[in-house]
């Protein structure tokens, strides 16, 4: 089986989902379900054998040494996190222990586990880590994209927590010769995303009648990837990407801020028009910046295609539209998550801004 870490959130559920709807192989499933962590994510697969759920923190050794006896994973794919940067601004803590002590006690126990194997199981054994192309800091227009070769520049709490475990990920290669492989993505969109984000979070604003807040200037340029794409290049690297190697993930896909959110104002003008005629684009708010917010962000994907044949399938136009669709069609799982806790969140980040 293989030992997936952070599998009720975003991502993690995304990449559970699809790797059982295309292999029997079963899936450990360790996550200590945060603000961020859904077992609703999940419910699809409530009686299947091949998920096994375990509540429990990746800083937990005892725990984790008692998994991997236990399950004998071939594979871990660590997509536990503390993972939005406003978040790490109001409170930085949190992804400290996760991000950087968390991997780092993930690691120390992967290790213990991996050196006692033998053989073909030895040999064939990954650590894959997932990390991000926020690392990598801020481009200006002219920049070209991330490559693999950027030097690690992290400018949030969160980027900084995530650059520090890509460096430990890389450290436990070269001093304990553990068989890692390191993802860095760009923004994913897509099913199941939590709504604290932005594309997410201006569906389900837009749709409430509130206000849609932009940032600043709404220039702002990231590169966007549908989630499921996301998936099949983790899926991708796991077969058959070189121990030690980095890989970048990314869509070739740069817009600003403002475009996505004129873009999905204008599919919902299409797919559930307001009731007195006028545009979702009226409810847009530009609100106070964020502190340190990074202009732009872009992947150079080259290096996944030519070595994996790794490309993504959903261009942004057909990725946004069935995201916004999901996002129609699952209104129970929007007002499920949108809880008390939820509720302090906005108020905490959006009341003084
Ligand atoms: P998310 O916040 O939606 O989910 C994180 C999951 O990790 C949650 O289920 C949470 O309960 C779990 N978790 C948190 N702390 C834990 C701990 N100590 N032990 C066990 N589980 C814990 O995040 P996401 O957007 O799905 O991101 C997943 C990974 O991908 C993260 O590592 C993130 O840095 C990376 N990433 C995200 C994006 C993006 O656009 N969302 C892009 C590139 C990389
Ligand atoms: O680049 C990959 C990263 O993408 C991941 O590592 C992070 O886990 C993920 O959260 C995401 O980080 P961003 O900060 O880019 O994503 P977010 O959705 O929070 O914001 C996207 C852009 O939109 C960013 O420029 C800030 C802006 N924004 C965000 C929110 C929540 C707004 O203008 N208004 C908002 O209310």
């Amino acid at each position: 089986m293989i030992l997936v870490t952070g599998g009720a959130g975003f991502i993690g559920a995304n990449f559970v989902l699809d790797w059982l709807a295309q292999s029997d192989e079963p899936v450990l499933n360790l996550d200590k379900l945060t603000y961020a962590g859904n077992l609703e994510n999940l419910a699809s697969l409530e009686g299947d054998a091949r998920h096994v759920f375990v509540q429990g923190d990746i800083g937990d050794a005892p725990l984790l040494e008692r998994l991997l006896a236990q399950h004998q994973p071939r594979a871990l794919i660590n997509f536990a996190a503390e993972s939005h940067v406003d978040r790490s601004i109001h409170g930085p803590e949190d992804f400290i222990q996760t991000n950087v002590v968390g991997t780092m006690r993930l690691l120390q126990s992967v290790r213990a586990y991996w050196q006692a194997l033998t053989g073909a199981q030895r040999a064939e054994f990954r650590f894959l880590h997932v990390s991000t192309d926020e690392v990598y800091g801020s481009l200006s227009p002219t920049d070209p994209a991330f490559t693999e070769n950027n030097k690690l520049e992290p400018n949030s709490p969160y980027s900084a927590s995530k650059a520090a475990s890509d460096h430990l990920v890389r450290a436990w290669l070269h001093t304990y010769g553990l068989p890692v492989l390191t993802t860095n993505c760009s923004n994913n969109y897509g099913p199941l995303h939590f709504p604290e984000k932005l594309i997410p979070l201006i569906i389900v604003n837009a749709l409430a009648g509130k206000s849609l807040p932009v940032y600043g200037d709404g220039l702002q340029v990231r590169d966007w990837l549908y989630v499921k794409d996301h998936c099949s290049a983790i899926r991708r690297v796991l077969a058959a990407g070189r121990v030690g190697e980095i890989y970048n993930v990314g869509g070739w896909n740069e817009k600003p801020n403002i475009e996505i959110v004129k873009t999905i104002c204008a599919l919902l003008d299409e797919l559930r028009p307001k009731g007195d005629g006028s545009s979702y684009q009226t409810q847009i708010t530009y609100v106070q910046d964020r502190p340190g917010h990074d202009r732009r962000y872009a992947i150079d994907a080259s290096k996944i295609e030519r070595e994996l044949g790794w490309k993504p399938a959903e261009t942004f136009a057909t990725g946004i539209r069935k995201t916004v669709q999901w996002y129609l069609d699952n209104q129970d799982w929007v007002t499920h998550v949108q809880s008390g806790a939820y509720r302090d969140w906005v108020q905490t980040n959006y009341a003084g801004r």
